[in-house]
């Protein structure tokens, strides 16, 4: 179960060979990309969908279906749109990274066939703005695409026109949520808008559009030449093809690597970093989607699928795949009081219980970080967090809401462990 060289979609992952064009024609990009657009956009959308491929930015939507909303027809004549988010900001996440620096025209030409199959006018790449160098590459390979005639007026000599373009975000995290990335593509302070409607319905200027992950959008030639049902024969049951896992924290060897989905955690670990620091044993938890997910105890991750059901069934997700592994030398609650800082710093502040709570869940965590607290005031937390969960308008309240919930879930005895102690000290001190 595990994947083999040849079954690689990113072949110059770690830019052992040059990125540019030519190189990139070398590995296979670019080739008979006018064949596969004749194949007629329904016919792409269709292999789409039984290639089971699932969004991967994190949510884990179709991506055929997704593409299937959009409209086949212009209505009053709006152009559609594609926005291809790669404000990649996730704490734990670095693999769109890595396709951009090294494979940037498996992207453009993905965009290509995907902007064709949904009759999207253009493409619009939006890079976060710490990613300097990748931009400089993005945009010399996308020039590479037009000069070739690869992309543009009759575009690969398709007949059809096609536009790139590259559009860098100015480092808020918010802007990675799609509407809050519309509203700063259309010049406007990057906040979420309600959904719905969805932006198939209303998207980028009012027009259809609709928003995919770097990573979904460059393995989109490959799974279109080598057949949908190459890519599903890797993973299980919905949870199909290859994924991009990035592993950093307590590992040997801290990597970007393209495995199999639902590879179990304790393979994936041994055959690309090395194995956890000071062996298996010293494992104390994991995040197996970026931070947006609950941690996961040791006993419960070693035999998990990594895959969207598998990290589910252990109450957490695969979502980025940003796999964020912590030893015992980890001060668990610092960790997650950290992470509970970065989500009340990138609040936009537009709904309350998000603006409010996270500022609150902050302080709380940073007062059991030091165990200056009741016991009681443990439960207050998690009401809180349950009072953030699903009450706001984006995501970024649920993001904020669970990895204290996973804390509370799991590491409760410490917590309570802290606060005793430092009554216990408070008590001796008065004495
Ligand atoms: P979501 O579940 O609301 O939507 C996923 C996608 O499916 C969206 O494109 C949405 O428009 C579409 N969709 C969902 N239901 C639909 C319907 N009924 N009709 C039409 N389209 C529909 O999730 P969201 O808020 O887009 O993403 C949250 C995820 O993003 C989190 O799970 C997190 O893991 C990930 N994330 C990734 C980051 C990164 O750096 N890559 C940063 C922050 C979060
Ligand atoms: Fe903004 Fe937070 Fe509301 Fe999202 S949940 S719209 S980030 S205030």
């Amino acid at each position: 179960m595990s994947l083999q060289d040849k079954d690689r979609i990113f072949t110059n992952l770690y830019g052992f060979q040059d990125w540019g064009l030519k190189a990139a024609q070398k590995r296979g990009d670019w080739d008979k990309t006018k064949a596969i657009m004749a194949k007629g956009q329904d016919s792409i959308i269709d292999e789409m969908k039984a290639s089971g491929l699932r969004g991967r930015g994190g949510a884990g939507f179709p991506t055929g279906l997704k593409w299937s909303f959009m409209p086949k027809e212009s209505k009053d004549g709006r152009p559609s749109f594609l926005v291809i988010n790669a404000d990649e900001s996730e704490p734990g996440s670095c693999k769109d990274r890595e396709i951009i620096r090294h494979d940037p025209h498996k992207l453009i030409e993905g965009a290509l066939i995907a902007g064709y199959a949904m009759r999207a006018r253009a493409a619009y790449i939006y890079i976060r703005g710490e990613y300097i160098r990748e931009a400089e590459t993005l945009q010399k390979a996308i020039d590479e695409a037009y000069a070739a005639g690869l992309i543009g007026k009759n575009a690969s000599k398709s007949g059809y026109d096609f536009d790139v373009f590259m559009h860098r975000g100015a480092g808020a995290y918010i802007c990675g949520e799609e509407t809050a990335m519309i509203e700063s593509l259309e010049g406007k302070k990057g906040q979420p808008r309600l959904k719905p409607p969805f932006p198939a319905g209303a998207g980028l200027y009012g027009c259809p559009t609709t928003v995919n992950n770097v990573e979904s959008i460059a393995v989109v030639p490959t799974i279109l030449r080598r057949g949908a049902s190459w890519f599903s024969s890797f993973g299980n049951e919905g949870n199909h093809g290859t994924k991009l896992f990035q592993i950093s924290g307590h590992v040997e060897k801290p990597c970007v690597v393209e495995e199999e989905m639902g590879i179990p955690f304790k393979e994936l670990i041994e055959k690309h970093c090395g194995g956890i620091t000071g062996g298996w044993d010293n494992l104390l938890a994991v995040i197996p989607g970026g931070s947006s997910v609950p941690l996961v105890p040791a006993h419960d991750i070693i035999d998990a699928p990594m895959d969207f059901d598998g990290l589910k069934a252990v109450g957490s997700g695969l979502g980025t795949a940003a796999v964020i592994v912590m030893d015992k030398s980890t001060d668990i609650v610092r960790a997650i009081s950290r992470l509970s800082y970065f989500y009340k710093h990138e609040s936009c502040g537009q709904c309350t219980p998000c603006r409010e709570g996270t500022g609150w869940m902050w302080r709380m965590m940073e007062r059991l970080r030091v165990g200056d607290a009741e016991i009681d005031e443990i439960d207050m937390l998690q009401q809180v967090t349950k009072q953030v969960e699903g009450h706001t308008i984006c995501a970024l309240g649920d993001a904020a809401a669970w990895p204290i919930q996973g804390l509370i879930k799991h590491f409760r005895p410490e917590l309570e462990r802290r606060i005793h102690e430092h009554n216990a000290s408070f008590s001796e001190a008065a004495e």
